[in-house]
């Protein structure tokens, strides 16, 4: 059968997206939205109330509190009625090599991208198995296959998810759960803000050089590749890691 546009759709649909203030989670907010689902938009950052409005519910809270990740998931359920697909996108990143890297700056790293994944993970999967299943797609990086340096809580953090998301696909696949996740290369958007002092966004566009496709990619790029994992036109993928790296892992 020929995948029909149909398929992409996902009218009735209703999704939780992470860190969706801004960046890739806002992209793809905007993006599943427009493709028919109600959203339920999640950040640290106030700024995710600016998509409050038709078919979005808003929450603020820190993604690696288990009360926070409860609630977001109850939020879907009382206003929704459901929950269909969950984007663990809320994530930071720490330019730090191995020695100048404190424990107290590698729990932080770790909380916010392993562990906001795996408690968004747990709690969506309760909620999924009571109305037949669901779909995860969580944000990892490059980094979770291959070593850049200066990246060490980082790198670490985004592997644990690459392998969280096969153990949910082998553990819940017969429940009708799928779980993937997306790898991007370098993304143009403000990630670097906390660990850059100046011309974050020049500094990413310099790594345009190092993908073999000449340029460092769009939020709206990854977006697009968020939603075919969320739609059923990915039906028969589960546990895959999809590379959206402008081929940066191919050389
Ligand atoms: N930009 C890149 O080059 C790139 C590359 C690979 C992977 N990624 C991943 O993509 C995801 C999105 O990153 P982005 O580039 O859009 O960055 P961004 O900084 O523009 O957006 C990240 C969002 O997550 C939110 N956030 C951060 N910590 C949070 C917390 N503790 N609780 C709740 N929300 C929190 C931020 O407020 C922000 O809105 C991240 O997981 C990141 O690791 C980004």
């Amino acid at each position: 059968m020929i995948a029909s546009p149909e398929s992409w759709d996902l009218s009735g649909k209703v999704a939780i997206v992470t860190g969706a203030a801004r960046g890739i989670g806002r992209a793809t907010a905007e993006l599943l939205r427009a493709r028919g689902a109600s959203i339920i938009a999640s950040d640290i950052s106030d700024v995710v109330r600016q998509l409050d409005g038709d078919g979005y519910a808003t929450l603020t809270g820190d993604v690696a509190d288990d009360d926070v990740a409860r609630h977001t998931v109850a939020l879907a359920m009382e206003r929704f009625g459901r929950l269909d697909i969950l984007v663990n996108n809320a994530g930071r990143t720490l330019n730090k090599s191995l020695l100048d890297t404190s424990v107290a700056e590698w729990d932080a790293i770790l909380a916010t991208n392993a562990r906001g994944n795996f408690v968004h993970s747990r709690e969506a999967v309760r909620a999924m198995l009571t109305t037949g299943g669901g779909t995860i797609v969580s944000v990892v990086s490059v980094v979770s296959q291959v070593a850049m340096k200066d990246l060490v809580a980082y790198a670490a953090s985004k592997g644990a998810v690459a392998q969280l998301v096969k153990v949910i696909a082998a553990e819940y696949g017969r429940q009708g759960i799928r779980a993937n996740a997306v790898a991007p290369g370098v993304i143009e958007t403000d990630i670097l803000d906390s660990t850059v002092v100046e011309n974050s966004r020049s500094v990413l566009a310099g790594y345009g050089d190092t993908h073999p496709i000449g340029r460092v990619g769009q939020p709206q790029e990854i977006a697009e590749t968020i939603a075919f994992l969320a739609s059923p036109a990915s039906s028969f993928m589960t546990g895959a890691l999809v590379m959206a790296d402008g081929g940066y892992t191919a050389i």
